[in-house]
């Protein structure tokens, strides 16, 4: 039986928290592809495929034929940032796509101009800026929220809308009392309690205004039992952390075809070279912890060295990024990987990724909002454990483990949107293909 999906008709306003690199290189991607300016690559819902039904059946249709997306012509574009810049000067800053391009699509950028921020220095350390909220304590800056978002929908004239984080990366910071309850949260809010970051005053002003919530960076957030209840109160879906680009995502490439060989690998020294804002803003060891932390999960999951203790027991793996500069947004990522063979035999990988970052996060800015809000209106609630294909520290129910390997990630995903659709899940068996 298929899922009721109520259908993307109107415009579905897209919220984003940081106006930087990443999200200006989103925007400006849709309005230049809605221009015929360039084509939507790395994005799964513009032009990936999914398989129904039995491999003879030849049925593949477009991921954006099955399920109803909102198109791209359906999307408006609001932020908030810490600098005043609109969405043309912060791209140019940025420097990730060309000034030429640039131009072909500055009145549409010259129009998203950011509202002023919910800022805390303590959570993001190396930068400041003008445009920020500076009246009342925590809860008069959520209410602020609640009515940028409000004024937003009713201008653009909104049928729904999306919160994603594409803000900087704040300090590491581990759950706390005060994030267990509605109760004590919003208590929280009004004593202006140090224990609440900015993000997540946007994740609660997102989802008390009904609106779904992603993260993209790595910030604990609405990674919280108080938010995960209110999403889940009102019905929402979320999802997070840290949106798997770069070198992550070639770990989540290579780590699960060592493992599916049964390679050993005792050492992973992956080490990186950027100079964006994201990468000054790195340079602080608080902010630093908080992807380190998402950054090295990833190989002990895939690897299970509890249950390969022969292979995986002695893996030492270590993540470096380092601020330079001269690269701006086009990062550098080395990996040496050593790995061992029959009888113990050792041999080297080395990848030298020359990756653009904001390149390929932008794509997957687009799917994770087009799929939060399928899900929102096929009425999935809480964390939406199907699009952590799309992140570094997927966020799964109290007590499971999240699943990394990317492959297992784009099945479940597929299935999902199969089950949603009332079609048959594929399980890869195949043995009626014999009888
Ligand atoms: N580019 C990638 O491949 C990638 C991958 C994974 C995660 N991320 C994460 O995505 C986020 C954005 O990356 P980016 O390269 O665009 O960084 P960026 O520094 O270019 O942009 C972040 C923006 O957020 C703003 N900001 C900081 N705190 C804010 C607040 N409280 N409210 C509103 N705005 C705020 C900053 O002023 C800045 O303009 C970072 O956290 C980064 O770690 C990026």
């Amino acid at each position: 039986m298929s899922q009721k999906i109520a259908s993307p008709k109107g415009k579905l306003g897209i919220l984003m928290p940081g106006m930087g690199a990443v999200s200006t290189t989103f925007m400006a991607g849709v309005h230049a592809i809605r221009k015929g300016l360039g084509a939507p690559i790395g994005s799964l819902t513009q032009l990936g495929a999914i398989r129904l039904g039995k491999r003879t059946d030849n049925r593949s249709p477009k991921i954006s034929d099955f399920v109803p997306l909102a198109g791209l012509d359906q999307l408006v574009f609001g932020g908030w940032d810490i600098f005043e810049d609109n969405a043309y000067e912060s791209a140019m800053n940025a420097s990730v796509l060309e000034p030429t391009l640039l131009a072909k699509i500055k009145p549409q950028l010259q129009k998203i101009k950011p509202m002023p921020a919910v800022f805390d220095k303590r959570y993001v350390r190396l930068i400041d800026g003008p445009n920020v909220k500076s009246k009342g304590n925590l809860m008069d800056k959520a209410e602020a929220l609640m009515d940028d978002i409000k004024t937003f929908r009713k201008a653009n004239a909104c049928d729904r809308l999306v919160m994603i984080w594409t803000g900087s990366t704040e300090v590491f910071h581990k759950p706390a009392k005060v994030h267990q309850t509605m109760e004590s949260f919003e208590q929280a809010l009004v004593a202006n309690d140090p224990n609440i970051a900015p993000s997540q005053v946007y994740a609660y002003a997102a989802l008390m205004s009904g609106v779904p919530f992603a993260n993209g960076a790595p910030n604990l957030t609405h990674d919280v039992p108080a938010l995960l209840n209110l999403a889940r109160d009102r019905e929402l879906p979320v999802c997070g952390k840290d949106f798997k680009t770069g070198q992550t995502l070639m770990k989540t490439l290579i780590a699960p075809g060592l493992k599916a060989r049964m390679l050993g690998c005792s050492g992973w020294f992956s080490t990186n070279i950027l100079g964006n804002r994201d990468g000054e803003v790195l340079e602080d060891p608080g902010s630093f912890k908080s992807k380190e932390e998402t950054k090295l999960s990833v190989l002990d999951t895939i690897l299970q060295p509890q249950l390969y203790p022969m292979l995986y027991k002695d893996l030492y793996h270590a993540v470096r990024i380092n601020y330079y500069p001269p690269r701006g947004d086009a990062k550098e990522g080395w990996d040496n990987i050593d790995i061992f063979g029959w009888l113990g035999y050792p041999m080297q990988i080395k990848i030298d990724f020359l990756c653009r970052d904001s390149i390929l996060a932008a794509p997957i800015v687009l799917d994770l909002v087009l799929f939060l809000d399928l899900a929102q209106r096929a009425g999935m609630k809480g964390i939406q454990e199907w699009l952590s294909f799309y992140f570094k520290a997927p966020m799964t129910a109290p007590g499971l483990y999240a699943e990394h390997d990317i492959f297992i990630q784009l099945m479940k995903l597929k299935n999902t949107l199969r089950w949603m659709r009332g079609e048959d899940l594929i399980t890869h068996l195949g043995l009626e293909y014999y009888d």
